[in-house]
């Protein structure tokens, strides 16, 4: 039997944070082995608020070089871009037609994006999570790892999916999210109450991959946390205090209860300072390699030229089948 398949994506907007970092990168990176993996750049997703073209063309490439330095390897994963490859458009406008209004008013990140951007809340950002069941059912993936804010969309990829194979026969693949780990929700560190977003108005709330190491330890020393002064997870009434030991948990794989004992007795500022160093240091070969990788759009060109011949060789035969299915003169 053939390895299982994952897709997977992240928008080209601005800077990646750590609660991308956790919540898909880092697991992406330990699938490569044992998965036929394919990690997308959605900048086809990104044009549902507005950019400037120049930055969007700087955000894509960076994005990937990120990808790369994260350890995602172009010998082992197919690493492509969304535009590249046009049978994800092909199929989106088909499957909005098996979508209806109602599911897609449901959508909470729906909500969430008309009330930020009140000003453009276009027919794009309605169907969006349609164009993401296109990019997952193109691949016929079996998993898709991605954090918890996404798993509305999934549960509507599969039943989009389910729909389609009702009348017309298997067609594509059901796929299962993959949304796994203490960090599948990083809370930004000043309103630990809402997601850390790379979109994110408020000073020192998201740490970016790319911060440098004295930044990040200011971000952490500055989070907000309680007075209590106790390290213990609780994340009704400590939900800064909760997120930090998250983080903590995530990346050096100790248990909440070995982090509560390790800092009894210790206060926050103490806490705030592990938790600073090993971020950083879980950070720092990603950032060299980084520093390294930008400065070579060769070799950057090279990857998304060959992932989006692999990604159109298989993204084809899913959408032919489709076309024939539905009726469409071949
Ligand atoms: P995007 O670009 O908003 O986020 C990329 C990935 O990062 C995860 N994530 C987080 N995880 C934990 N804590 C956080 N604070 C946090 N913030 C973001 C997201 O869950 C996601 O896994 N629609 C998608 C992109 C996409 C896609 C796809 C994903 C397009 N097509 C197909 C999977 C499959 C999005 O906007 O993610």
């Amino acid at each position: 039997m053939g390895k299982k398949v994952i897709l997977s994506g992240i928008q080209a907007t601005g800077n990646l944070t750590l609660g991308n970092y956790l919540g898909a990168i880092n697991n992406w990176k330990k699938m490569q082995e044992d998965y036929q993996c394919n990690y997308m750049i959605a900048d086809l997703h990104t044009l549902t608020i507005r950019n400037n073209p120049e930055d969007l063309r700087k955000n894509t490439l960076e994005l990937l070089a990120l990808y790369v330095s994260a350890g995602i390897d172009p010998e082992k994963s197919n690493i492509f871009l969304q535009s590249h490859v046009p049978a994800h458009a092909e199929l989106a406008w088909v499957l909005n037609c098996y979508t209806y209004m109602g599911e897609l008013s449901r959508m909470t990140q729906f909500k969430d994006k008309s009330a930020k951007h009140a000003d453009n809340i276009n027919s794009g950002l309605f169907t969006y999570p349609v164009l993401m069941a296109s990019d997952i059912l193109l691949y016929q993936a079996d998993l898709v790892p991605v954090g918890e804010d996404q798993k509305q969309h999934l549960e509507l990829t599969r039943d989009i999916a389910n729909r389609f194979n009702a009348i017309y026969g298997e067609t594509f693949k059901i796929p299962d999210g993959y949304i796994q780990g203490v960090a599948a929700r990083v809370m930004g560190l000043q309103e630990p109450k809402s997601k850390m977003s790379k979109s994110s108005t408020i000073p020192n709330d998201a740490i970016f991959l790319k911060d440098e190491p004295d930044v990040i330890l200011k971000k952490f020393k500055k989070s907000v946390t309680d007075s209590e002064n106790v390290v213990r997870f609780d994340t009704e009434n400590k939900p800064g205090i909760s997120n930090l030991m998250s983080i903590y948990s995530a990346i050096t794989g100790k248990s909440k209860e070995d982090i509560e004992k390790e800092f009894e007795g210790k206060g926050y500022g103490d806490f705030k300072t592990a938790v600073a160093e090993c971020v950083i240091s879980e950070l720092r070969p990603l950032q060299e390699k980084y520093k390294e990788l930008i400065q070579n759009p060769d070799y950057l060109e090279k990857i998304y030229r060959d992932g989006a011949r692999k990604a159109t060789a298989i993204s084809e035969n899913t959408l032919r089948d489709v076309y024939q299915k539905i009726g469409l003169v071949s």
